[in-house]
């Protein structure tokens, strides 16, 4: 009797299903959030919003890290991940779309004395793997739910590699939040593509990542009712001087104060979810 070969059984070569079309189309319903302007605009109030995120602490646990490793974190942001991480690790590289971003992790860096950072202005789909070289660790947390094209990318993050990929993604169920401002303006409104689309894309590439739901509660305080509705804007598109009173109306019947004087909006739950794999690991016929 042939033995199955189960390799060969969980190959999903020959599905009918086009994951990265299906990632693509969801995406771009979705306010763009691929420009490197969008993101120089937000940076000093994505900063001020980091103040209040648990999410950083939990996810530098998971990642697996040793002294003399080397990093890639690619959207990098204001740092809260790299900096950390720079911490422990030999040296990390951090990658992003936003001068003001990196800016503000560079004032950060010297601040706390960490000269192992090197910035790269650029987007991931910009930059060849052998330009930015193998790194030990790569990180992309909270960086690549808005590309749309995101297969090339996961191979290239992938080729870099040389001990673990940790990838975090909005989980089930996000947007509800964006999606009741939206109703209230009777506009569409749209999810985030299903992570499980990108499990689906790493399994087409030979990689059974590991899928673990994040627990921390991000990025729902807000230090005044103004502070929320920049939120929205930013999540759903710009409103007009109509939209911004309705929503305003909204928000202060909706939002709870709590006992250190911010807002929080209680119906806006969505977690992350972390990905990972070890390279080791991965089935590299593919
Ligand atoms: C939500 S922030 C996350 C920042 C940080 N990684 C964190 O978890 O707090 C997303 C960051 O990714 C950057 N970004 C967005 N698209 C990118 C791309 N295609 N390539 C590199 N960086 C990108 C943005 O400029 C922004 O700084």
């Amino acid at each position: 009797m042939n033995p199955i070969n189960t390799n060969e059984s969980l190959k999903n070569k020959d599905s009918e299903v086009n994951w990265n079309v299906l990632w693509k189309e969801a995406v771009e319903k979705l306010p763009k959030k691929t420009s490197s302007k969008s993101w120089d605009e937000i940076a000093p109030q994505f900063d001020e919003w980091m103040k209040k995120d648990d999410y950083p602490q939990e996810l530098v646990s998971k990642i697996k890290i040793e002294h003399e490793d080397t990093v890639l974190d690619i959207g990098c942001g204001n740092g809260v991940i790299t900096l950390p991480l720079a911490a422990k690790a030999s040296s990390v590289t951090a990658l992003d779309i936003s001068r003001k971003m990196l800016d503000i992790l560079q004032e950060k860096a010297a601040a706390q004395n960490l000269s192992n950072i090197k910035v790269i202005n650029k987007g991931i789909e910009d930059v060849e793997a052998r330009e930015i070289g193998y790194h030990d660790v790569v990180v992309a947390s909270r960086s690549l739910n808005g590309i749309a094209d995101i297969q090339p990318e996961l191979e290239k993050i992938n080729k870099i590699a040389r001990k673990y990929v940790y990838i975090t993604l909005w989980g089930v169920d996000n947007r509800k939040f964006e999606s009741e401002m939206a109703e209230l303006l009777g506009r569409e409104s749209y999810q985030h593509p299903d992570y499980t689309i990108v499990l689906n894309l790493l399994h087409e590439m030979g990689i059974h990542a590991n899928v673990e739901p994040m627990k921390s509660n991000t990025r729902n305080f807000y230090a005044t009712i103004e502070d929320a509705l920049d939120r929205i804007k930013w999540r759903i598109g710009d409103l007009n001087e109509e939209e911004k009173a309705i929503i305003k109306e909204h928000l202060e019947k909706s939002l709870t104060k709590n006992p250190d004087g911010s807002l929080s909006f209680s119906r806006s739950n969505s977690k992350w979810v972390l990905i990972w794999w070890e390279k080791s690991k991965v089935n590299n016929e593919n």
